[in-house]
């Protein structure tokens, strides 16, 4: 399927499955050389559900754990304007050597603030791995340990990825037809 429609919009092949595959793979081999010691994978949800899946097979690691949080904003009061929390973290992560895995990171700012809710948990060390990165639109100047592609400023589904909820079940991952 080279092409393929989501809701009023057409995507073509960007990256293939056998690519992510040999991205995947070699991610992971990378993280398993770093020498991190018994580390808590955090998988960011929902876009990094697939990544998260397929790169823990290969972790060989011993000792390894993962976990998975979702990143929620709502209104606090109107001195603390909008405030973010992690769901899903039901654990103590407290001294923890923590791998953040992202399905891509775009401008930075989800990255930002996961990091800077995670550093309040006091853990010993955040290392990032995201599969995609959009080195054009990132604002940020934290460190990315681990980058599977960079990629043009274009809008990709599939993989975990979604154009408004849907195409995260795509086997390859797609981006927007010109
Ligand atoms: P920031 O800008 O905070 O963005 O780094 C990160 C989040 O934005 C979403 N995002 C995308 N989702 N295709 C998608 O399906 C894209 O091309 C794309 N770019 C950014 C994604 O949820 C990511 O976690
Ligand atoms: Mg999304």
């Amino acid at each position: 399927m080279k092409t393929v429609k989501l809701h009023n919009k057409t995507f073509e092949v960007f990256i293939a499955e056998t690519e992510i595959s040999t991205i995947v793979h070699s991610m992971a081999n990378q993280i398993n050389i770093s020498g991190i010691k018994n580390p808590l994978f955090i998988a960011v949800l929902n876009g990094s559900f697939l990544f998260a899946a397929d790169i823990m097979r290969k972790i060989n690691i011993p000792n390894c754990e993962i976990s998975f949080i979702k990143l929620s904003s709502y209104l606090g009061t109107e001195s603390t304007g909008e405030v973010n929390e992690l769901i899903g973290l039901g654990q103590d992560i407290k001294n923890r050597n923590i791998v953040i895995l992202e399905d891509i990171i775009d401008t930075g700012i989800t990255l930002e603030k996961i990091i800077l809710l995670l550093e309040k948990e006091e853990v010993n060390d955040i290392k990032v791995a995201t599969l995609l990165f959009k080195p054009e639109a990132y604002k940020k100047d934290i460190e990315i340990d681990f980058i599977g592609k960079s990629i043009p400023n274009d809008f990709v589904v599939g993989y975990g990825l979604d154009y408004d909820e849907i195409g995260r079940n795509l086997p390859h991952i797609y981006k927007l037809k010109e």
